[in-house]
């Protein structure tokens, strides 16, 4: 699992590996950088970490390079990217492109990037939510998995929107990786199923 901050879905997902039937583990977490509550969240779970920073290295591929292969030392079934705050390069998606996932908190493809929440709420939309989906070479752009709604208040603030979002987006997040983990998908063009 991949992340740059706070670490609630990365938290959702440990909770919910804690019971055996769920069928999926984190065997690792990685960060683009230190000092994050994700990170802290992973090491009171027991979960190996690891961190590059993009700085840290001569040239962007170097970094995704190193990324990858720290990533396939785990040889994962699926990488969750929550709230990592970095896209990764060709080499990253040539080794894990058809098995790497994210989650994003907006309906796609409305609002890609980073404010997703604020770009909803300044658009005037009046339901949000969160996007599930195999990332590809584009912003926010590849095959989606699921999705889930929300409404729009009246009197929202970005800050309540997003904490509206997260809520669903968490819950979303654990339901899929379970189902994908346990039930293997396939993805053909744009669509995903499950098999
Ligand atoms: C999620 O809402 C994700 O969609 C957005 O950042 C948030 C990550 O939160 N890009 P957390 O670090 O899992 O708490």
């Amino acid at each position: 699992m991949l992340v740059s901050g706070s670490g609630s879905n990365l938290q959702a997902l440990l909770d919910a590996c804690a019971d055996p039937a769920y069928g999926a583990q984190v065997v690792a977490v990685g960060a683009d950088r230190d000092g994050i509550a994700g990170l802290e969240r992973a090491e009171a779970a027991g979960v190996p970490t690891f961190v590059h920073k993009v700085k840290e290295y001569p040239a962007r591929a170097d970094w995704d390079r190193a990324l990858t292969a720290s990533v396939a030392q785990y040889k994962p079934d699926l990488v969750v990217s929550a709230g990592f705050l970095k896209l990764v390069g060709e080499d990253f998606l040539e080794s894990f492109g058809d098995r790497y996932i994210n989650t994003h908190n907006a309906l796609l493809p409305a609002f890609p990037g980073i404010h997703g929440p604020r770009d909803a709420l300044e658009y005037g939309v009046k339901v949000a939510g969160a996007t599930l989906f195999f990332v590809d070479g584009g912003v926010d752009t590849g095959p989606i998995i699921a999705q889930v709604v929300v409404p729009v208040l009246d009197d929202d603030t970005e800050e309540a929107l997003t904490e509206r979002i997260k809520d669903v987006e968490r819950r979303q997040l654990v339901e899929w990786v379970g189902r994908l983990v346990r039930e293997g998908w396939t993805i053909t063009g744009r669509k995903v199923r499950l098999k």
